[in-house]
């Protein structure tokens, strides 16, 4: 969850630090902190809340030094205040840290009886202060020594007094990587902090220590050996990490959908097929299975719910989807013939990556469905397909979904061919109809000022309800998501049949209800049930086909999308959704691409 970057080269370091934070601030913005060497005097600056409290006194009282490190953190251990800010540690050690050390009490206990004491709350501190305790002047020594006795999840950087110009990196369950510039190195969370001073990385495995300094990267393993591993190369540059003219990276991101739509289903398509030569997967991967277990977090299990439906109605395949931090703890009941598929955005998330291993460890074919090169998730799957919709900053979750569901509908194509539930001309037919989801995405894109417009009176509510039937009710999820997630509304989603069976007590006069209504096939069922709202003095909003009939005394306002298949309606209609919660959002003053309590990449369990 938090952000780490670190500095080591010819120029002073502080500037580079927290630029690197600001890229790094959707990881978590509950406080920031940078520590400086100045030919091993160590400086630091710590602050709660955004990083530009961070810039304020660093303007006022400026840290000079070639070498540093920095961090933003997401809370777990110890409030958002300053003294828990990161770095932590000793005059002789400091680091900062991504993760959770879950035996900190013990290391606390055993600290204190050596005459150690903590100036703040957070477990960092006690593995910084534990560090300290085994370090006799070899940092290798001392930092393998000190991981045999942490355990949790965590990347740190650590610096040495006595290594002035050195940086030490090392993680388990949590990213890292180090970047190798000119005469200047780095070490970050994500590429994204160091993209505009190098494009050439490293990513670390676990049990590997970066040494890192200006004229090298080091890397070596906790037994001692020399590592040589191949330098990666990022293939988008420093202006798809930037706002390009758009108010938020939100709103950014959700225009780049139909070009990430492009970019994804397009190089896997040939002579007018599914063709997944190219991912390296092998000819009759798909055939080999008969079950499918799809597990995520969050607006990725949403796209698995929409993968559920279209996998199970094209291939006739059993599919189930789990939220990942329940299916590792549920002891789930997973045949051999299964095929379990990991949709994750930053390939990271703790609890995916922890689904991921355990499906590993009963002996399943593992696939991962992620947006981000060389993270954990990609690495140690068995196969990977990449999503390539570009750097994602937004908290919100937006282009990353699209790509994740049209890559689903790709697999229930092939499934649904090496199953004979699909000709090769439903095949090819379905396939040319997901290409030109890329027009219905930009035609939904189209209705911005409508939906900008339409949606005021929402902009107020206290809560609302999100309702759908089948494929639409998973789309109510994903919608009631975003909203909540950066307006701070109270949303629910419910299947629009299940609501009165209780949770229709809550509708009462003026009480918002978005129905989405894409389903010609249950468009009446549909109907039906707004109806009951309406009787109860629901106010609706209804996102449904134009040329659909939905009456005046059914909603009270309606969104027209494009007439489109049934199937592929979740394109334009998540467009829509997004567009709903991000306007709703602007109008209440919310801070879209950084919403409180909330980080990008959420690698804590
Ligand atoms: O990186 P991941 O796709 O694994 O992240 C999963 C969720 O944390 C993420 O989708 C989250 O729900 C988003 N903030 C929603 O917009």
């Amino acid at each position: 969850m938090c952000g780490i970057i670190g500095y080591s080269g010819h120029r002073e370091a502080c500037p580079i630090l927290l630029d690197g934070l600001e890229r790094l601030e959707y990881r978590g913005y509950d406080s920031a902190g940078i520590l400086v060497s100045d030919n091993g005097m160590f400086h630091t600056a710590k602050r709660s809340g955004r990083l530009s409290n961070l810039r304020r006194a660093v303007e006022e009282h400026p840290l000079r030094g070639c070498c540093g490190m920095g961090h933003t953190r997401w809370a777990t251990h110890g409030g958002p205040t300053d003294e828990n800010a990161h770095p932590h540690g000793t005059e002789r050690v400091m680091l900062v840290h991504n993760g959770i050390i879950e035996n900190y009490l013990s290391l606390r206990e055993l600290l204190l009886e050596q005459g150690y004491s903590f100036q703040s709350q957070t477990d960092t501190e006690i593995a910084a202060c534990y560090l300290d305790y085994c370090y006799h002047g070899d940092p290798i020594d001392a930092i393998r020594e000190a991981l045999n006795g942490i355990e949790g999840a965590y990347a740190f950087v650590i610096m040495f007094s006595d290594h002035p110009n050195t940086l030490y990196a090392v993680r388990k369950d949590g990213p890292l990587l180090a970047a190798l510039g000119n005469g200047e190195n780095f070490v970050a969370s994500d590429v994204t902090a160091v993209i505009r001073y190098t494009n050439r990385y490293l990513v670390l495995d676990e049990g590997e220590i970066a040494i890192v300094t200006p004229e090298r990267i080091r890397l070596i393993g906790l037994d001692g050996c020399e590592h040589h591993k191949e330098i990666q190369t990022v293939t988008w540059d420093v202006e798809q990490a930037q706002k390009d003219g758009y108010e938020h990276f939100m709103l950014k991101e959700i225009h780049e959908q139909p070009d990430a739509l492009r970019h994804t289903v397009s190089p896997r398509v040939k002579n007018g097929l599914p063709d997944w030569t190219g991912d390296g997967l092998p000819q009759d991967f798909f055939a080999r299975f008969n079950r499918i277990q799809i597990v995520a977090c969050g607006t990725a299990m949403h796209a698995g719910m929409i993968g559920k439906s279209v996998m199970e109605k094209l291939a006739r395949i059993p599919v189930e989807v789990d939220i990942a931090s329940e299916f590792r703890y549920r002891d789930p009941i997973l045949t051999e013939d299964t095929l379990v598929i990991i949709v994750s955005q930053s390939g990271e998330t703790a609890d995916s990556l922890a689904a991921l291993r355990l499906a590993k460890a009963r002996g399943l074919a593992t696939l991962a469905i992620v947006n981000v090169a060389g993270s954990s998730i990609a690495r140690e799957a068995d196969y990977v397909l990449y999503t390539f919709a570009g750097p994602e900053i937004s908290v919100a979750s937006t282009k990353a979904y699209s790509v994740q569901i049209s890559l689903l509908y790709m697999i229930a194509f092939t499934l649904g061919r090496a199953r004979g539930t699909l000709s090769e001309e439903q095949e090819r037919s379905l396939t040319a109809q997901l290409l030109s989801c890329e027009k219905a995405v930009r035609d939904a894109l189209a209705l911005q000022d409508q939906i900008e417009a339409s949606v005021r009176p929402l902009v107020d509510a206290e809560h609302l309800f999100f309702l759908g039937r089948g494929i639409d009710y998973a789309l109510a999820c994903e919608g009631s998501l975003k909203l909540k997630e950066i307006s701070y509304i109270h949303c629910e989603a419910y299947a629009a049949g299940e609501l009165k069976h209780g949770t229709i007590s809550l509708i009462t006069e003026g009480t918002p209800v978005i129905a989405l209504c894409t389903q010609t096939a249950l468009l009446p069922k549909m109907l039906s049930n707004i109806k009951e709202t309406t009787a109860r003095g629901a106010s609706v909003f209804v996102i449904a086909k134009q040329g659909e009939t939905i009456s005046g005394d059914v909603a009270d306002t309606v969104l027209p999308l494009q007439d489109f298949d049934d199937l592929f309606m979740p394109f334009p209609a998540v467009t829509v959704l997004q567009l709903i919660a991000y306007f709703v959002a602007r109008a209440r003053g919310c801070d879209i691409d950084k919403p409180r309590n909330l980080a990008k990449s959420v690698t804590v369990e």
